[in-house]
């Protein structure tokens, strides 16, 4: 069988959060597409050469959760041959035997615009640097700043810019407690199979 999830939307949304719950719950694979950008931008060089040279053994680096790696990726990824180089490697991803969870900033946009579901995880900045905060700790204020700096890096580019599928679900994690928005995601994808199934 072959099922994409495509899940976007902007920094510590929970987007990571719910693609794992998904794919634990239905044993689809998931690729968190934010550690290609980081691991591209944390390496350093020449990034067009890093994207097109990148391995499996750079996404499994210790470094790539903090803010500057979150920067350094988003500087990169406003670079079209930077994306060019990771597009081939996420559409084998999405298309693999079994199913996939990707989550990202266009998976379901550029990525794969025929994915079987489309999740757009959203919240207000300040919930969403609350949580980034309480994972990397240090000045609450420099978080917040940070991740409104992404934001608008992320969505103001003009190759790939982050900015919801018009088919996407919207889960908005700011009013959504997290156990509520994963049942709202599995009721989005066991919707699509059951569709899937009956061939409509
Ligand atoms: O975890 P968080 O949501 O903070 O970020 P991430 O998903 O790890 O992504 C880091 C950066 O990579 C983003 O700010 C984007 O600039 C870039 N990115 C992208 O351009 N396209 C993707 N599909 C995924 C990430």
């Amino acid at each position: 069988m072959r099922f994409t999830v495509a899940i976007d939307g902007p920094a510590a949304a929970g987007k990571g959060t719910i693609g794992r719950a998904l794919a634990a719950r239905f044993g689809f694979a998931h690729l968190d597409t934010g550690l290609l950008y980081r691991a591209v931008g944390v390496r350093g060089g020449d990034p067009v050469a890093t994207a097109r040279a990148l391995m499996p053994d750079d996404l499994a680096r210790d470094d790539l959760r903090t803010l500057e790696a979150g920067q350094a990726a988003s500087r990169v990824a406003a670079i079209p041959e930077v994306r060019a180089a990771l597009v081939d490697f996420q559409r084998r991803f999405a298309r693999a035997e079994g199913g996939a969870v990707l989550d990202g900033r266009d998976i379901g946009t550029v990525i794969c615009p025929q994915a079987e579901v489309k999740l757009y995880v959203t919240a207000s900045p300040e919930v969403r640097a609350h949580r980034r905060w309480l994972e990397v700790g240090g000045d609450a204020a420099r978080v917040l700043a940070e991740v409104i700096e992404r934001d608008a890096r992320d969505m103001g580019r003009a190759d790939a810019p982050l900015k919801a599928a018009p088919d996407a679900v919207v889960l908005d994690t700011s009013v959504l407690p997290v156990d509520e928005a994963v049942a709202r995601a599995v009721a989005v994808v066991e919707a699509a199979l059951r569709r899937g199934a009956s061939g409509a």
